[in-house]
């Protein structure tokens, strides 16, 4: 993972899956907690402004945060610490009417071009590429994007439409994230044996264990 980022110029990297539940948060928390206990200066940031759960993960309040500043322009104290050496977090606020539009605001462009200079690595928690237009606007201002695969939840087929559906916007996926292996898994192995139907490019395959939830 480590070398997958490192070859990136810059560090905003959103995670995204194709469906629901797959994942996505829970790879962003662990994913921000291992490289900050790596020394590295790390921003989480929930951009799943319909269903905002990240600050769940470091035990934080949501009565503000990535959309309110995104109305509100003037947000005191929007970047908090996650309780960790090194990891900040920007939980995703109030939910707004409108996510995409947000999100998709110059205000966004603005926020992102802030904060990237705080940090090695801003890493951006989404909704699924199929929920809403979100994610798809989302990768257009990331460096890179992981996507999230959780076994028995999306299909080869869906994964493969949300990866296309990604590129098609020109999102740069960096790889894709397995999540909740089981080793020994047919599931598992049913992944290897298709996953070339979803590389093109590089494809990092990383397992993380069945037991990375919080708690
Ligand atoms: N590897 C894992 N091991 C154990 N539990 C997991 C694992 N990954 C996810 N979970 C659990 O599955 C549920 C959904 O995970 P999570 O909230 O991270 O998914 P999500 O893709 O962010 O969902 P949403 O689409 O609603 O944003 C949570 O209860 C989480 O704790
Ligand atoms: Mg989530």
């Amino acid at each position: 993972m480590e070398q997958v980022l490192k070859n990136q110029a810059a560090g905003i990297v959103m995670v995204t899956s194709a469906g629901a539940k797959e994942g996505k948060t829970t790879v962003a928390a662990n994913l921000g907690v291992v490289m900050a206990q790596a020394g590295k200066k790390v921003l989480l940031v929930d951009a799943n402004l319909r269903a905002p759960l990240l600050h769940d993960f470091f035990a934080l309040e949501n009565s503000r945060g990535l959309a309110d500043l995104l109305l509100k322009n003037d947000v005191p104290d929007v970047v908090r610490s996650a309780g960790i050496n090194g990891l900040w977090l920007v939980t995703g606020g109030s939910v707004p009417p409108n996510p995409s539009e947000l999100l998709g605001s110059e205000a966004m462009q603005i926020f992102l071009k802030r904060i990237r200079m705080l940090c090695d690595i801003v890493l951006l928690d989404t909704p699924p590429v199929f929920a809403a237009a979100d994610a798809a606007v989302l990768a257009q201002l990331a460096d890179g994007v992981l996507l999230v695969v959780k076994s028995g939840i999306s299909t080869v087929d869906q994964v493969t439409m949300a990866k296309h559906h990604l590129t098609m916007v020109g999102a740069n996926i960096l790889g894709v994230v397995l999540n909740d292996v089981k080793m020994g898994n047919s599931k598992y192995l049913y992944w290897e044996q298709n996953n070339k139907k979803l590389s093109n490019a590089a494809i990092a395959q990383v397992a993380v264990a069945n037991d990375a939830g919080k708690g």
